[in-house]
Parts: structure tokens; sequence; C-alpha cells
């Protein structure tokens, strides 16, 4: 049976502008991550990675989903491309495959690999889009865990290496760099909680992993300086914005921020780490692993900072009720993800809430980016993410996601907002460009503006995709 649908496409009159503008310049795009949408897990010589491990792991992912297809984007990069093209994309953030460049993380460049992204980063250019690349989106050489993963010094010197061949190959067309993605998630959910690969709960290892992914991202700086003295360079990090409930919660949210953001602004951006932090996890390790040089290492300047923002976290001193009952939106699958905070409790925020369960709250991005620019005066800002899962259907040939509309109205608002006092913001990349798969989750959240039908592959621009085009094709927020 076929269900009429009407037809709205961006110059739809049900979309008013609302007069805010953004400036010609600020780029307005979309973000994806490697393994979240390739597929293709063995072509051209790709080495597994921890991810294939892990999902291929029972139990560690809803529904026993793996990325080994995924939205075989791989196989489908240039309809892909032109996808983009229909929503007038002006920047496409995506993340290399370390495991196909290195199949097994160090050594000889693997050049049908190589070649994909060289496709890629082509077909952008050809298409006017600006490529923003990531080097690590948390896919790591499988060989590399089997010597330690991010517990190993010797990673952070590894993806140095990977940083120089895939700068060497693809620096002339990438003018933006971005070294990691959400370096809090692969230290702390992977070998923290346990929730993300490589399924590690240990908060010692934890702890040295986040101090290994912030010298491989100095070394990396380092070496796309040298390689590549003309592209912008930045990081991207997952701020925790953490707000505190009733008398006596300043202790709980000082540990939380110093944890979730500071272990990395802080050696990233200022110089070394938090002493408080040092303190509040000194019966958990001794902080040997770092070393002497490692501080100057770390803190490279960087040409922006890039921030994702999802939702907020509320945290209090733990009062009694267990903490394994923990409602920080992270599935406790056994280990913590906040090692030497046995005290903080994470509490049920106020809805409206994504299919996530997590709270949506604007005013947590503008406050974001108001006390990042205060902090870092002179660090330009850019949204590498923000978005948001629904349980969206396919009527048609529509989705009606007006709930995720909404949510990206009103967050590109918030961010508009921020501007208007001051914040140096360039950019805006909305989570994500397609359905994808959502690590722990699999395929049962949607993020993407595109949905994808998993069994035909087949893509429907949602209504959000046509609100973005809009938005994109004036550079005002649509009503
Ligand atoms: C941040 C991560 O970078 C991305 O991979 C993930 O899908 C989104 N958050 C949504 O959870």
């Amino acid at each position: 049976m076929t269900i009429e649908t009407p037809t709205r496409t961006r110059e739809s009159p049900d979309y008013r502008d609302s007069g805010l503008e953004f400036p010609t310049g600020f780029l307005i795009g979309s973000a994806t991550a490697s393994y979240q949408i390739e597929g293709a897990a063995t072509a051209d010589g790709r080495g597994p990675s921890i991810w294939d491990t892990f999902s291929a792991t029972p139990g560690k992912i809803v529904n026993g989903d793996t990325g080994a297809v995924a939205d075989d984007h791989y196989n489908r990069l240039e309809s892909d491309l032109d996808l983009m093209v229909e929503l007038g994309l002006e920047a496409y953030r995506f993340s290399i495959a370390w495991p196909r460049i290195q199949p097994t993380g160090s050594g000889a460049v693997n050049e049908a690999g190589l070649d994909f992204y060289r496709r890629l980063v082509d077909g952008l250019i050809a298409r006017g889009i600006r490529p923003i690349a990531t080097l690590y989106h948390w896919d790591l050489p499988q060989a590399l865990e089997d010597a330690g993963g991010w517990t190993n010094r010797e990673t952070a010197y590894r993806f140095a290496e990977y940083a120089r061949h895939v700068a060497e190959a693809l620096g002339d067309r990438v003018p933006v760099w971005t070294t990691l993605n959400e370096p809090w998630c692969s230290a702390f959910l992977g070998y923290g909680s346990g929730a993300h690969a490589p399924g590690r709960t240990d908060g010692a290892a934890a702890l040295a992993a986040m101090h290994h992914l912030n010298l491989a991202h100095g070394l990396a700086v380092q070496v796309l300086r040298e390689v590549v003295p003309q592209a912008e360079v930045s990081v991207t990090l997952n701020f925790h914005v953490v707000r505190g409930d009733g008398d006596g919660s300043a202790e709980a949210v000082r540990r939380i921020e110093a944890l979730a953001n500071r272990s990395f602004t802080q050696p990233m951006l200022v110089g070394g780490y938090p002493v408080d932090l040092i303190e509040d996890t000194s019966s958990v390790t001794d902080w040997s692993f770092v070393l002497p040089g490692d501080t100057e290492i770390i803190r490279q300047p960087l040409d922006f900072l890039g921030v994702n923002y999802y939702s907020t976290t509320r945290v209090r001193m733990w009062d009694g009720v267990s903490p394994r009952e923990r409602a920080d939106g992270h599935k406790d699958v056994g280990g913590s993800p906040w090692p030497g905070s046995d005290g903080v409790e994470f509490l049920h925020q106020e809805g409206p809430y994504t299919a996530m369960g997590w709270n949506i709250a604007p005013d947590g991005l503008e406050g974001l980016l108001l006390s990042l620019s205060r902090e870092h005066p002179d660090l330009p800002l850019m949204i590498t993410e923000n978005g948001a899962a629904f349980a969206d259907e396919v009527i048609g040939d529509r989705v009606f996601d007006d709930e995720r509309v909404d949510y990206l109205r009103r967050h590109f608002t918030a961010a508009h907002r921020a501007m208007e006092q001051g914040v140096d913001l360039r950019g805006y990349l909305v989570w994500s460009l397609l359905d994808n798969f959502e690590w722990g989750y699999g395929f049962s959240k949607r993020f993407g503006i595109v949905h994808v039908d998993y069994e035909t592959q087949r893509r429907t621009i949602k209504d959000s995709g046509l609100w973005v085009a809009r938005l994109i094709d004036g550079h005002v927020i649509p009503e």
C-alpha cells in the first residue's frame, strides 16, 4: 500500500525565517565516523579494529549488531556524496579508519585503504564541500590493543606515525584536521566502564589511557604542523555540562568536571593535569604514566577547539542510594567511567528526552560555549557534533521527524545567542548525516538527518535534512 504524503521541500512555506542569521564563512554541515557508516570491514586489506572484536562479542551490542555492513558507505561513496550536495552541506566531517591505513597499526601503508579517502576527499572538493578529517574516532587496530591499547604508551607513538602517513597522503587537499574524537569516551568508556571497546573495567587503566590519548594528540599536532603547515588543526572533546543538585553538590560537580573535561582541556590547552584530579584519583593510580617532557608535548597551540554537545549531567554527593543505580546516560556494564568518584551520584533530569534518554537542554550548549570562550578567549570554537536520536519511520517517501527539527532549531538558536554575546564560533556540524551504528546501541538509535533502511540501504532525506538544507541555503535559522 502506498501512503500519499505531502511533499515538503526546502522551499516549503511551512518554515518561516527567524531572522537569526549566521555570517558568511560560518560553516554549516554534517558529521559521521568511519566505523559507524563504512561497513566493508574486510575490503581492500582493512585489518580488524577493537570495535570489530567488541561487537562480535555476545552481549556487548544491542541486538548483536556490528559495523560489518553498517551503511555500506564504503561502496556507496559517490551516491552519498551526491546526497551531501542535495543537502547543500558546506562542510563534511568524517573520520579515517586507522586499520584501513595500517591493518595492524604499524608498518607499511595500505595504499588501497588510503585510496578510499583520496576518493572521498577529491569528491568533496569537486562538489565544493570543505573536508574536515578526524584521525581517530575509536577504531583502534586490534593488534595495538593486543599490545595494551591506549594503556600502552607506545600506542601514542604509533598514532603519530599513522598521522604522518595520512597527512603526507591527504595533506595537500584536507584543509582542516582533528586529532582525536571524544578521548574521554575512548579512555573512560573503553577502559573504565567497559561500555565501549575494548570493554575493560579498570580505573587505573582508564587514567593511563587518558594520558596516552593526550600524548597521542600532542604528538600528532606536532606531525601535522610539520607536514601540513598550512592546515587548521584541532581536537574534538565531549564536554559534560555538569549541574549540581542541592546543598553540598559543588564537590560532586568539581569532581566530575575534573574527570570529564579538565582531564583533557588542562593538559592540551593550559599545561599539566589539574591538581585536584590527581588528588581525587590517588587511590586508583600513582600517575607514574606521566613522564618528564609530556606536559610540553601535549600542550600545542590549536586553531580551534571542536565541541560535541548533546545534553547535561546532574550530580550530587552520594547519600545512600546505590551508586550502581546511576543515571548518567551510560550503560552500567560492570565498571565505572568515573575512577575515584565513588561518592558521586548521577540523577535523573527533567525532560523532554531524546530516544537515548538524554535530556534536551539547549541552554547547556549556550552556557558551555560562553564558558569555554571566557576561559580560552583566543581559541575559536566549532560545534563538531550536535544532534538527536528519535524513533523515525519512513511514511511514503517522508520522515516526519519534527522532534529532531525542533531539537536542531533550539540548539542552533542557542549557538546563535552565544555568538551574539561574543563567542567566536566558526561552524556547526550536525550529527549525523546518516542513521548509523550507534556503538553499544547498534542500529537501534537513529541520529541521521537522512534515514537509512538497513535492509535495502535506501536513503530518505528526513524533514530535518530538508530543514538543514533550508538553513544552509539562507544562512538563517528557519522557524
Ligand atoms: C558522539 C560520538 O562522537 C559519536 O560517534 C556518537 O554517535 C554520538 N556522540 C551520539 O552518541
